[in-house]
This record gives structure tokens, C-alpha cells and sequence, in this order.
């Protein structure tokens, strides 16, 4: 058969409100532009991010029931423990409320003013920990990594050129750690090849630099390699992820993407002593290092859903259903980020506003259009999310792409949903014109796309 279905029936439903346009023209104008502070209820299509908005499984739900809430050595523990290590051949494995607070534990660890920690693209909550423990964050990623028309199979990679030069420029005793985040969430959702992640990691070895995974994605990642990379195709799903951890020192993730749960995290590390002094910060700051700020049937839960998300069946679905959004959207003349990657469509903002310039936030225009035409809401990646004035120099230098990021919950809609999102883009596009730029009337000094508070100009 050539239709590729959802691996999966649908047991519970939640009803969606269809707002009218009167209705989200009023909460537009409450939130200020900013759909962060939109209720989700009045949302029909909520494609802001893929994270910590999956559907559970009927066997992640039978496990929530089976959760054992001992605050020491739970047994949900142990079976959490035992899939991760099988999983990524890593010693030591930290539970963590959420991957942010996995960054935050390893930065305040190893970062600290001087210190320079080089990614392909970090994400954003990274790059704010790294810059709260006084470190540079750095973005190294391919040139093809920043051009949304390049095909090139693995735009994740990073530039060995760029990372050889940082290493020569600062010091390798000055790099703590070398990043690499797979699928690349801030550079379109891309992969990263084996063979680039091998090169980084020799390059890390030649120079004495522990490299981490953020490997929030990897099992989106390892079936991108697997689809792409020549010599892979053969190899499972599993397999490639493991090759992929054996490579690495240690890794971040938020579980609420591939873990195929509403929170959790996790830290891994093979060192011992950088994995005590951690086990000591998790105690202080998340909880006991059997539970990490996490309820049992929360680890039974990431425990089956790291196992599920593995499952080819459901990578081929999910990968593919990804990709039919994108070539609808390519076909009807919207330039995104090609080709499609593992959990979202980008649109080319720049592309698809050409009349708005970057300090009136292109990417946020359309942000708010798909949300006042079709009640879909959707997050700006570009001048809003990275582009803030550099609190020294008060010098604000816009990001390579201005992108609107389209994240696709798993296992959550249908392909009816999926076209509901295509029609509505393609009737923006068709009025494109008449959108607006946004300019930024309050917002906070780190994060600021989060709560910033926007009026549209003219
Ligand atoms: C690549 C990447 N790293 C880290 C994070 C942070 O994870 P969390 O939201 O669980 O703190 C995210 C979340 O979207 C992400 O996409």
C-alpha cells in the first residue's frame, strides 16, 4: 500500500471550540499580539510546539497507573533506568522535571564566565542557561543550515571548518563542552548525519572536549539518517540512536518531545565525578536522584514512551505526515525551510512578508495572521526569539532566518487538520499585502518571546 496510515486508533477525543473571527480578533488584541497569552481553549489548530503535547499511549497510560510513588528507589524508577541505559549505553542517568532544568544542572556545572560552548544552533532555553552561568553560546552550523531553499539532506550539521577555528580562537581548556542538537530545532527541525556527528566528536577528542547531545529529537533524527544517509538504510531505527549516544559523553533531553510525554526530562553523563557533583545540584534543586522532581507514574510514562517512539511504524508515519504539510504548502508557492525535517514546517517568513523588514518582526505578522484567519497558533523563530538588543552594547543583530515554526503535537491531529492549515496559509498568502509589522511595546530581558507585548504598526 502506498497510503501511510496512523499506526494507531483513536480511544479518547477532546472537543475543539471553533471560534469566529470576531471572537479571535478581540483575544488577539487582549493578549497584545502575543499568542502565548492566548487560552488554549480558544485555539482551534495549536501547532506552537510539538513539546510536551503528545498523546499518550493506552500502555503510558496503564503505566501511570502502575507508578510506584516511593520516594527512594520507586520501581518505576528502576524500569525508567533500565530503558534509558539500554537506550543510550550511558552510566549515569539523571531524571529531571523538564530539559531545560537538564541544561540548567549541567551549565551551572561547567559554564561560568570565559567559557564558550559551541552548538550547531542552540535552542533557545539553552543558549539562556548557558548566558545565565556567564558562558558564550555559539552557533556553528552549516552554511546550507541558514539558506531555507538548500536541500541538503543534513542541514543540522555543524561547520568542522568554524568549530576548528572557535577551538584555535578561545582555548580548548575554555570549552567546557561541545553541543550538538539533533533533530536542529532553531535551524528548521533538521538533521544531523552520522558522519557529521563522528567528525565533531574526533574533532572534540584531538582536543580533550567532552561533547554532548541536546537529544531531545534523536529518534526523529536517527530515522532522518536512516532515510538519508547512504549506508543507513539497513540499519533499525534503534540501532542508529544507540550509534548516535555511543559517540557522545552525555546528553539533555526534554522528554516531552520524543519521550511522548507531557514532562519529564532527563540528564545523562558517563564521567562519574561530573555526574556526583550533579546528583548533588538535582537533590538541592529537582529532588531525590531516584525521582528528579517527577512523580512515579511520570517515569513509567517516559519509561514506555522512549521505548514506543523507536517503533518504525510510527517514525515512518510521523516523519511522512510531517513532510505531506510541507510539500502542500511548497507546491501552493509557500517557501519553507527544505526539505521538510522531523517535527515541524517552517515557513520563510522573510520569503512570505517581503514587505515587512526585520525590526517590524515579519515572522510575528504571520504569526498573528494565521491566528486571527484560522484560529491556528503557531510560534515565531527570528527577529522576536533572538534578534533582542545585546544588553551591553544595546545593538540588536537579526538572526540569518526569520521563520515561523508550524510543530506538529505526536500522534495528536488528522489529516484533515493538516489540510485545514493548508488551506488557511494558502488564502493568507493570497493576501499577504495587507499584513502588518508589529512593534514591541514591554518585554522582559531574557525570553522575551515568551511575554513580550507587541502593537501592530499602521
Ligand atoms: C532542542 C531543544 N532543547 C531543549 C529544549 C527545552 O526543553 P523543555 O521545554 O523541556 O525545557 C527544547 C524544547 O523545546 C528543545 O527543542
Amino acid at each position: 500500500m502506498k497510503t501511510i496510515i496512523e499506526p494507531f486508533k483513536i480511544k479518547m477525543v477532546e472537543p475543539i471550540k471553533l471560534t469566529t473571527s470576531t471572537e479571535r480578533e478581540a483575544r488577539l488584541r487582549q493578549a497584545h499580539f502575543n499568542v502565548f497569552q492566548i487560552p488554549a481553549e480558544e485555539v482551534i489548530i495549536d501547532l506552537l510546539t510539538d513539546s510536551g503535547t503528545a498523546a499518550m499511549s493506552s500502555e503510558q497510560w496503564a503505566g501511570m497507573i502502575r507508578g510506584d510513588e516511593s520516594y527512594a528507589g520507586a520501581r518505576s524508577w528502576y524500569r525508567f533506568e533500565k530503558v534509558l541505559k539500554e537506550l543510550t549505553g550511558m552510566q549515569h542517568i539523571l531524571p529531571t522535571h523538564q530539559g531545560r532544568a537538564s541544561e540548567r544542572i549541567l551549565f551551572e556545572l561547567v559554564g561560568g564566565a570565559g567559557k564558550v560552548i559551541p552548538n550547531n544552533n542552540h535552542f533557545d532555553t539553552t543558549r539562556a542557561n548557558i548566558e545565565h552561568s556567564g558562558a558564550r553560546a555559539v552557533d556553528l552550523v552549516i552554511g546550507e543550515g541558514t539558506q531555507p531553499q538548500s536541500r541538503h539532506p543534513f542541514k543540522g550539521n555543524m561547520d568542522l571548518e568554524k568549530l576548528e577555528r572557535l577551538i584555535a580562537e578561545v582555548g580548548a581548556k575554555n570549552m567546557p563542552l561541545c553541543m550538538m542538537t539533533v533533530t536542529n530545532n532553531s535551524g528548521g527541525g533538521q538533521p544531523v548525519s552520522l558522519a557529521n556527528l563522528r567528525a565533531v566528536k574526533e574533532i572534540c577528542r584531538r582536543h580533550g572536549i567532552p561533547f554532548f547531545l541536546d537529544a531531545c529529537r534523536f529518534a526523529e533524527n536517527a530515522y532522518l539518517i536512516k532515510q538519508r544517509e547512504p549506508g543507513q538504510g539497513n540499519q533499525s531505527a534503534r540501532a542508529i540512536a544507540r550509534t548516535m549516544f555511543d559517540l557522545a559523553d552525555g546528553a539533555t533531553i526534554s522528554a516531552k518531545k520524543d519521550g511522548l510525554v507531557n514532562i519529564g526530562g532527563v540528564l545523562l553523563m558517563r564521567d562519574d565525578a561530573l555526574a556526583a557533583r550533579a546528583n548533588n545540584l538535582l537533590i538541592l534543586t529537582e529532588g531525590f536522584i531516584t525521582y528528579g522532581g517527577l512523580a512515579g507514574r511520570d517515569l513509567e510514562a517516559m519509561a514506555q514512551g522512549f521505548t514506543e517512539v523507536l517503533d518504525e511504524h510510527y517514525l515512518e508515519y510521523r516523519l511522512r505526515s510531517v513532510a505531506y504539510l510541507g510539500e502542500h504548502l511548497l507546491s501552493a508557492g509557500v517557501q519553507i525551510v527544505e526539505p521538510p525535517g522531523g517535527h515541524a514546517i517552517y515557513i520563510d517568513a522573510r520569503a512570505f512578508c517581503p514587505h515587512i523588514p526585520a525590526e517590524q518582526f515579519p515572522g510575528q505578522a504571520l504569526v498573528c495572521a494565521l491566528y486571527r484567519h484560522a484560529g491556528i497558533r503557531a510560534v515565531e523563530i527570528g527577529s522576536v526569539m533572538f534578534g533582542a538588543p545585546d544588553p551591553q552594547t544595546g545593538k540588536a543583530t537579526p538572526p540569518a532566518m526569520e521563520l515561523v515554526r508550524l510543530a506538529i503535537p505526536r500522534r495528536v491531529y488528522t489529516q484533515s487538520h493538516i489540510d485545514y492549515v493548508v488551506e488557511a496559509i494558502i488564502e493568507i498568502l493570497q493576501k499577504r499585502e495587507s499584513l502588518s509589522g508589529l512593534r514591541i511595546v514591554e518585554a522582559p530581558p531574557v525570553l522575551r518571546h515568551f511575554t513580550a507585548k507587541f502593537e501592530e504598526i499602521g
